[in-house]
């Protein structure tokens, strides 16, 4: 009777037990999520809103022509390059080459970067040479590998001499005495530019949507977080802000097999403490914007997050830990605007 009491008294108290674990469990799920989010939000932050309705027509008609110029070939020499043709808006603004080339057949050697949500970085291109994005347009432009426009003037004088252009300038810099300069190509491609910001699941979640992650994916965020990965990738482009050396452990080349040999920042400045210092890049839309790096050297998001995890920080991961952190980082991939991806229609006719 004792041993029965006993017994009696040990079940109660295990099953007791086991009611709370699990009513304990389902606290801390939550608690776990909030705890989480709470984190995230120290090194991320949501898009701000789509631009949803600009009624300022001036700011309108910039936008407007950004889109244009921003499609048409005309802009290059050969007449047969434009910015989309490298940072294709319907392929989340990438070639998915792995070192973009101009028709004039010189290959840049590098990677062609998305330019979705671009306006929200602090520097531009892989060295991050260039600090607005009003300045990179003309980089582009006058770069033999990219436009190969031999001067400014060349441009200005066909946009001149366009049909549709001189209007579309005057409307959209009205305060000019001289309304179509190169000095506002630059200002209308960026206005446009800015446009380009592809919310996604991960803002959702940021927003308070503790739901919106999946379970592999919080872990993935969550180790993306604790193994340091975070302390360059973020903000609100998940990166873009920084540049830093790529290979802190390890000469990233004997991971990468790089076929050209690029010291990013090095190259710019001579310094030699700036050798293999590249810009950090944004990380939203990663899960589409193959293949990676500087050079696009390496074809899948697996493998770049395993290079990543030696020559930055010492660190390999297990094949579980590289699922959930890619699966976190496609909850990066956003909605592109639809209007944006279409060929502008006064472009249409054009040779
Ligand atoms: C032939 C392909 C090609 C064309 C055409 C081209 N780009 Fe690029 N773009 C690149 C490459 C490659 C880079 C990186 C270059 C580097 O880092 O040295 C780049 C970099 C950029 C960047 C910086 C992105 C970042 O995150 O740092 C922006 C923005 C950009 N281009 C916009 C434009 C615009 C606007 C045009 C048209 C005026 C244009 N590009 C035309 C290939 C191209
Ligand atoms: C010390 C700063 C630093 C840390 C830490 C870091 N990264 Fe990077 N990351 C970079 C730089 C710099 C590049 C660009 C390298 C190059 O030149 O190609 C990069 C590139 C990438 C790319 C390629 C993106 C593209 O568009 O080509 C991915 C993916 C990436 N990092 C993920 C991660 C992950 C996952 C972690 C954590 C395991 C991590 N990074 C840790 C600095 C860092």
């Amino acid at each position: 009777m004792k041993k029965l009491l006993i017994l009696l008294a040990v079940s109660a108290f295990v099953s007791c037990q086991q009611k709370n674990e699990k009513s304990a469990f389902q606290a801390t799920d939550t608690k776990e999520d909030s705890a989480l989010l709470i984190k995230a939000r120290e090194y991320f932050k949501v898009l701000p809103a789509q631009a949803v309705m600009i009624t300022d027509p001036v700011k309108q008609s910039r936008e407007k022509l950004g889109y244009l110029l921003f499609y048409d070939p005309r802009l290059s020499k050969s007449g047969t390059t434009s910015c989309n043709s490298c940072h294709n808006l319907s392929s989340f603004g990438v070639d998915n080459l792995s070192a973009a080339s101009s028709p004039e057949g010189n290959p840049a050697g590098r990677n062609a970067p998305t330019v979705f949500n671009a306006a929200l970085h602090n520097m531009y291109f892989w060295d991050g040479r260039a600090l607005t994005m009003e300045e990179q347009p003309g980089k582009m432009v006058l770069n033999p590998d990219e436009l190969s426009v031999p001067h400014l003037g060349f441009i200005v004088n066909r946009l001149r001499s366009d049909s549709i252009y001189p209007s579309l300038f005057a409307a959209s810099f009205p305060d000019d005495k001289i309304p179509v300069s190169f000095t506002n190509v630059k200002r209308s491609i960026a206005a446009f530019e800015r446009t380009l910001l592809t919310p996604s699941r991960f803002d959702v979640f940021m927003s308070g949507n503790l739901s919106a992650l999946k379970p592999e994916e919080k872990q993935g965020l969550a180790l993306f977080m604790e193994a340091g990965c975070a302390n360059c990738h973020n903000g609100v482009g998940v990166g873009g802000n920084s540049a830093q050396r790529f290979g802190i452990f390890t000469d990233y080349r004997t991971l990468t097999h790089s076929r050209v040999d690029d010291e990013g920042k090095m190259k710019v400045t001579g310094d030699s403490k700036d050798k293999d210092v590249f810009k950090v890049p944004g990380l939203r839309n990663v899960g589409m914007t193959y293949p990676y790096f500087h050079d696009g050297s390496i074809a899948s998001l697996d493998s770049s997050v395993k290079i990543m995890g030696k020559v930055e920080l010492n660190k390999s991961f297990t094949e579980t830990e590289v699922k959930n952190i890619v699966s976190f980082l496609k909850t990066l991939t956003g909605d592109i605007r639809e209007e944006a991806k279409k060929m502008p229609e006064e472009l249409k006719g054009i040779k």
